[in-house]
């Protein structure tokens, strides 16, 4: 079965191709740049920026995947949450193509997607749902913190969220503070890894909390007052490499302990990570030698899955056709603030 699947919630415009397990192809146009200047994601810019790439990202996408528009069994677009003229403009999309060319269509739950996306590997990509398991999954974005138990295929519950800042949020407010451009996640990534990470001492929110959420919002706080205090250090080079490895410590440290806590009181083996904060390489070493001590499997998505991505929100379309789940009518509406589960 051949599914076309568009993704539009944030700020990336993306189309993918997908032929039962594998995916023929996933385009995106990232829209960072647009965004950069004014510090963060603005909303009718992005939907502005959807209506202007939407249909060449759609083209690049068929055209890669040496697929006719008359070959598609089905359509799927993400449809919550996110932002509402952005989602709008990728669901009516994938719905009015769905009512032209009479085939299913599914609308996906962005937050789901993610959840599957660690099971995506290889080159070309395909989804190896042979090889689930039960897990416990670890969702970071600019705008969600989620630990979710995936208990089987397209059964999930949710563990905790962040009860204010996300951890990208984190990363590019802190970062802000610091005088980096936006997003400045990648930038204090980098240069992080010439920093010595015990060198300032920051809060770990919520660490020995008997939960499973999260708040970042006082370890911002704490670098504020840090930076107004010794404004010295953002003067050298060593000394902002070793800030921005002491923030990226204190906020690693509480994602990968919570992460593995949650997963040894559940009793499973399986640890999958996804959402734009798991590019970040201390992050990607950290949970890796976590679940090596514990021999946990660990799977984390592919760099390229782990931002906005269509490919897994055609993944889990097909899965969700594959197991005959209900489908919405076609005239559905958005759902911006679809809570997972
Ligand atoms: O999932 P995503 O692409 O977009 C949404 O939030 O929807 O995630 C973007 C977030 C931003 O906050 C960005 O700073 C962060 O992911 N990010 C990183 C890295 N790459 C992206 N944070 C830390 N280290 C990175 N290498
Ligand atoms: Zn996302």
């Amino acid at each position: 079965m051949i599914l076309l699947a568009i993704e539009t919630s944030c700020d990336e415009t993306s189309a993918a191709v997908v032929d039962g397990d594998r995916v023929l192809s996933n385009a995106v146009a990232s829209q960072i740049q647009l965004h950069a200047e004014y510090g963060g994601v603005v909303p009718e810019l992005a939907a502005r920026e959807h209506l202007r790439n939407l249909m060449p990202v759609v083209q690049t996408a068929l055209r890669h995947a040496g697929v006719a528009a008359g070959q598609l069994d089905a359509l799927a677009a993400t449809q919550g949450p996110g932002l509402p003229l952005a989602l709008l403009v990728g669901f009516k999309a994938a719905q009015a193509l769905a009512f032209v060319l009479q085939k299913p269509f599914v609308g996906v739950n962005h937050h789901e997607a993610h959840l599957y996306s660690p099971w995506i590997a290889g080159s070309p990509p395909a989804a190896d749902f042979a090889a689930f398991e039960p897990n416990v999954s670890l969702i970071v974005s600019g705008g969600h913190t989620l630990l979710v138990h995936v208990e089987s295929e397209l059964r999930h519950r949710v563990l905790g969220s962040t009860l204010d800042d996300a951890a990208g949020e984190c990363f590019d407010k802190t970062g802000k503070l610091m005088g980096l451009p936006y997003p400045a996640g990648p930038e204090i990534d980098r240069l992080a890894s010439s920093g010595n990470p015990l060198a300032y001492d920051f809060p770990r929110p919520l660490l020995h909390e008997p939960n499973d959420d999260f708040s970042f919002s006082g370890l911002k706080t704490s670098v504020r007052y840090f930076i107004r205090d010794h404004p010295e250090v953002l003067a050298g080079s060593q000394t902002i490499s070793d800030l921005c490895a002491s923030v990226q410590a204190a906020i690693i440290d509480v994602l990968v302990a919570k992460t593995l806590r949650a997963t040894r009181r559940l009793g499973l083996r399986c640890v999958t990570a996804s959402g734009g904060v798991i590019c970040n390489r201390a992050l990607r070493q950290e949970l890796t030698r976590a679940c090596a001590g514990r021999s946990y499997t660990l799977r984390l998505a592919d760099k390229s899955l782990c931002t906005d991505n269509a490919a897994m929100i055609g993944v889990l379309a097909l899965r969700k056709l594959a197991h005959h789940h209900p489908l919405p009518a076609l005239d559905e509406e958005i759902k911006t603030n679809w809570a997972l589960g």
